[in-house]
């Protein structure tokens, strides 16, 4: 190896896609471990009409690029529709998911063969993040920052501070005035 600092695995591209409502430290350690694998890597964030998302997509979009924006081997794009479309369209073979428990398995194989039998020419890499994010889920993150729990060692500074004001606009939203 010529640069003992440039990974002999580094080559091509990689899709990430997901909800990412919000993104987790989680999402941010499987996104870093892609980077030791992969020369660029687009996060796809999944615009799903028929779901109510906590952030709109162009939130979690803008959180994404914000987080990453000094890592220029990272793109951000919302997509809609199938996954495999996407990654045709932009001409990218592998999709990467991570893997946090074998309880994600039985999911992750079913999209991964429902996704290969729709396009054989496509290839899902599963990443296992670092085991101390094995309990994390967006889904577990919005409930207990709703809650009034504390999200500041699971996601990152940026994503906290949206969560804290998006949840003080719900609060006040529902405010009942009082006359
Ligand atoms: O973060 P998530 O919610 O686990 O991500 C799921 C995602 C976005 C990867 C998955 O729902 C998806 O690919 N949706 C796009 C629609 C699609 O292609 N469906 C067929 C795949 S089985």
């Amino acid at each position: 190896m010529k640069n003992p600092q440039e990974s002999p695995f580094k080559k091509g591209r990689a899709i990430y896609p997901g909800s990412f409502d919000p993104i987790t430290n989680g999402h941010v350690d499987i996104i870093e471990r892609g980077l030791k694998v992969f020369e660029e890597i687009v996060v796809a964030v999944l615009e799903n009409p028929k779901k109510a998302p906590l952030f709109s997509t162009k939130e979690r979009v803008d959180m994404i690029r914000e987080i990453f924006s000094r890592q220029a081997r990272i793109r951000v794009r919302s997509f809609h529709g199938l996954l495999v479309e996407f990654a045709r369209s932009e001409g990218i073979p592998v999709v990467i998911r991570g893997l946090r428990a074998i309880s994600d398995f039985e999911y992750e194989l079913q999209m991964a063969l429902m996704n290969r039998n729709l396009a054989p020419d496509i290839e899902t890499f599963f990443m296992m993040p670092n085991v101390r994010y094995s309990f994390l889920s967006s889904n577990l993150v919005r409930e207990v920052a709703l809650l009034g729990g504390a999200v500041d060692a699971l996601v990152p500074g940026l994503v906290e501070r949206k969560l804290r004001d998006k949840i003080a606009k719900i609060k006040r939203s529902k405010r009942i005035p009082i006359s």
